[in-house]
């Protein structure tokens, strides 16, 4: 696997696989990588000959009270397990590589609506941060796929909606989320939680089925959150959000609404969980 930090060499070795013809996979992360990450990259040799990834910890995604700076950086242990996935390319730049200018006077790829709800409404700026660095790392990679995890599921959405709205060549897949046995989604974030937490952080991914089946009985949608909501706090969460929304916009849904995402944030003690499930609901 070939490591690179700075913009300069990176676009040579891009340039290099374009003029052969080979098309370019990105998977941007933040390292810390777990098994989702390593699935993100072996999933990305089915849609090209190259899979580049990015470990960059982007300060602009972080809110002034979360801790960038505690933020687990792993890179040893990243590296072999990209080695592992079978990687090609890892950038891994500075933040001055990225930011320059600095924070401040950085330009801001903002994607209006969809980023401020839900997580965007718990993490103002957070999407701004994410849709900023990500248009940069596309710049820089210039991939033709890039392939993200659906956990973040709203995220994806926002990235879509970026690559749309700015007529970006790149095709965009969203891959499922790995689960621990119990059901709890793989997460950078698991490493905060001590083995109690761990299991009591099942009951996440079961409140999104229990709410998808009652959703299919055609149980209506405010009694289906309302109990989502008591099941969670019965089990130790601090409820963040819960919520059915149509699977593209995250708009509330409606009842005739069929393609649905349920999204859901919550914190156990001091760590924030988030998950989602999709479902397709039948005609009635
Ligand atoms: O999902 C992540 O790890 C980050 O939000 C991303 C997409 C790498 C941007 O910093």
């Amino acid at each position: 696997m070939q490591q690179i930090t700075h913009i300069a060499a990176l676009r040579t070795a891009i340039a290099e696989h374009k003029r052969a013809g080979r098309r370019i996979v990105f998977v941007p992360t933040m390292g810390n990588l777990h098994a989702g990450h390593a699935r993100l990259v072996e999933q990305g040799r089915h849609h090209g000959q190259i899979v580049a990834c990015s470990i960059f910890v982007n300060p602009l995604q972080f809110g002034p009270t979360e801790d960038l700076d505690a933020y687990p950086r792993t890179l040893a242990a990243d590296i072999e397990k990209l080695e592992a996935a079978r990687c090609d390319l890892l950038f891994t730049p500075s933040v001055a590589e990225i930011y320059p200018h600095g924070l401040v006077a950085q330009t801001i790829v903002s994607v209006p609506g969809i980023s401020r709800r839900h997580c965007g409404n718990s993490r103002p700026g957070h999407f701004d941060g994410v849709a900023t660095v990500v248009n940069k790392l596309f710049n820089m990679v210039q991939p033709d796929v890039a392939l993200f995890g659906l956990k973040d599921y709203q995220q994806l959405q926002v990235i879509r909606h970026m690559v749309a709205d700015l007529c970006l060549p790149i095709e965009l897949v969203g891959v499922a989320t790995q689960r621990e046995p119990s059901g709890l989604a793989l997460s950078s974030r698991n490493g905060y939680l001590s083995a109690g937490q761990k299991v009591q952080a099942a009951a996440l991914y079961q409140s999104l089925q229990e709410a998808a089946a009652a959703l299919r009985q055609r149980i209506g949608i405010a009694s289906v959150e309302a109990a989502a909501a008591q099941r969670l706090a019965a089990a130790g969460f601090v409820l963040d959000y819960f919520s059915v929304c149509h699977a593209d916009t995250l708009e509330p849904a409606q009842a005739e609404d069929r393609q649905l995402v349920i999204l859901a944030a919550a914190w156990l003690g001091k760590t924030r969980l988030i998950d989602n499930l999709q479902l397709e609901l039948r005609p009635a």
